[in-house]
């Protein structure tokens, strides 16, 4: 008898089928990955079993009883906790009380005993290995760090089974050894675990089984040792994928952008470079390297505060975003929740939205130019989605990513910074967006491309700049860009910066 037994469970919204007809059997001792393009039923499913979701049909059986999970409480009463993709901290919270939210130990006086639920939190992060101040106040974390609190905070639940809903998508290369360490002991510990990820060598590495999902429908479920990448991306997209990276015919002209000696105290300091356009100029670095104020810098979102920045041989002051927009910069951001979207919106709305003058007709906005452009876009960038007035929010993580790229893409930048562009989107889109960046440095753009996913870096630029420490340490060139020349340079360990800002 299995630990965990779903059966035939179905969920749609607003008559859209989002699972259909799933079963999945779940082991104590066993990390079982779930694997899926974007849209897929990983998450909806999860939610499922967590309690958020109630399915229209099937059942959940837990140690050979069917269970009714109506709520997140009923959820952790089962000892089952989930670690959601959609981080939804508590800013104006300390650390502390994110992670006792809604069982705070009282004190004596029956007030919320701030020194115990200090002291649990840092023995828990003692134990996880992470270095964040449970006294911070959750609104000044770094995404990676939220992701970090949100883990700890799902493991402190002592469950049974733990559901990880793509629980690296942020976090630095070091965070996320010590998560597989961790994972593997709750293993050790005869729990469940179920790891949701688009990484593909991260899959292979904690799996024990892998069950594919494929557009709400069960696909299968496999061994690890049974199975190669090949067959596995075959089964998630149902064909097979050549060439994720596809090789474009440069065309690289003269510079357009130039850096010199920017800085932002206690940020980055002294970085200086050239673009070209109809390059693609990757920046690698370990998480706090830099890299995302640097872009915001130029981007004019955390404006630097030293140094020049040159475009097409002349000096301009980027002050703010509307600088930045003026000089046809445009920045993908990182942090899609907080920058790129209006999630309550419309996905019509959100793509439109920035360059609406674009649709003007004498100071009229045409609507029926708008909407038409808003579906080519869909189109263009398989936004999956019902129809532009779909709330952004409903979208499956990748999907609003997309939503977010394509928005970007019709203000017709010229310099196109994008940070981390494929967090979270499968592999399927993955290589939509890999096309869409070599046509558009093909058609003479200029590309900074910000990734932790070296394979991404590697496949796609021309030119690569690492950053540590705030501090430009390398720049490798085609032939010269590997894996280990990155590393060897993102780890060098720079004199402290000048200033903390
Ligand atoms: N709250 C919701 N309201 C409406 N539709 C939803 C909602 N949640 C999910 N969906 C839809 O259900 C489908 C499955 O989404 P889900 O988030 O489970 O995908 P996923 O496999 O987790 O994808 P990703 O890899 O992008 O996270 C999608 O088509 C999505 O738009
Ligand atoms: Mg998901």
């Amino acid at each position: 008898m299995s630990y965990l037994q779903i059966k035939n469970i179905s969920k749609s919204f607003y008559g859209v089928k989002a699972l259909n007809n799933i079963s999945l059997d779940l082991e104590l001792g066993e990390i079982h990955v779930v694997i899926g393009e974007n849209g897929a039923g990983k998450s909806t499913l999860m939610k499922i079993i967590a309690g958020l979701y109630q399915a229209d049909e099937g059942e959940i059986i837990l140690k050979g009883n069917p269970v009714k999970i109506g709520n997140p409480v009923e959820a952790i009463a089962n000892r089952i906790s989930m670690i959601h993709q959609e981080l939804m901290p508590v800013p104006y919270l300390t650390v502390a009380e994110n992670v006792f939210l809604g069982r705070e130990p009282k004190n004596k006086a029956g007030m919320l005993d701030k020194k115990a639920i200090i002291r649990g939190t840092r023995e828990l992060f003692e134990e996880m290995k992470i270095e964040i101040d449970p006294r911070a106040q959750m609104g000044t974390l770094s995404v990676a760090q939220v992701q970090l609190v949100e883990i700890a905070k799902a493991v402190s639940f002592n469950s049974e089974l733990l559901i990880m809903d793509e629980p690296t998508s942020a976090i630095s290369d070091r965070e996320i050894e010590n998560l597989y360490d961790l994972v593997f002991r709750l293993k050790a510990q005869n729990k469940a675990i179920v790891f949701i990820s688009h990484k593909l060598d991260e899959i292979f590495k904690v799996a024990d089984r892998i069950t594919v999902l494929r557009d709400g429908e069960y696909i299968g479920t496999r061994m690890k040792t049974e199975l190669d990448k090949d067959t596995l991306i075959a089964m998630m997209i149902g064909r097979e994928l050549k060439d994720v990276y596809e090789r474009r015919d440069k065309n690289i002209g003269e510079t357009i952008l130039e850096v010199k000696n920017l800085g932002r105290r206690g940020r980055f300091e002294d970085v200086s470079f050239t673009l070209r356009k109809g390059e693609i100029l990757g920046i690698a670095g370990l998480m706090g390297a830099g890299r995302t104020e640097l872009a915001e810098a130029i981007f004019g979102l955390n404006p630097s505060d030293s140094g020049e920045i040159y475009i097409k041989g002349k000096q301009v002051q980027i002050r703010s975003t509307s600088d930045a927009i003026k000089n046809r910069i445009a920045l993908v951001p990182e942090d899609r929740k907080l920058l790129g979207l209006n999630l309550k919106d419309t996905t019509g709305f959100n793509i439109s939205l920035s360059v609406l003058k674009l649709f003007e007709k004498m100071g009229i906005l045409d609507k029926k130019a708008e909407n038409d452009q808003v579906d080519r876009s869909i189109e263009q960038f398989g936004i999956k989605v019902m129809g532009r007035k779909t709330p952004v929010v409903s979208l499956s993580g990748g999907n609003q990513q997309k939503v977010v790229i394509a928005k970007w893409m019709l203000s017709k930048p010229e310099i196109l910074i994008l940070d981390e562009p494929t967090r979270g989107i499968d592999i399927g889109a993955k290589t939509e967006i890999y096309k869409l960046i070599n046509t558009l440095a093909n058609e003479g753009k200029a590309v900074i491309m910000i990734s932790s996913e070296l394979p991404e870096i590697i496949g796609m630029s021309d030119r690569v700049l690492v950053l540590s420490e705030g501090r430009l340490t390398g720049e490798l060139h085609e032939g010269g860009i590997s894996q280990m020349e990155i590393m060897k340079r993102a780890t060098i360990q720079n004199k402290p910066l000048s200033e903390v800002g």
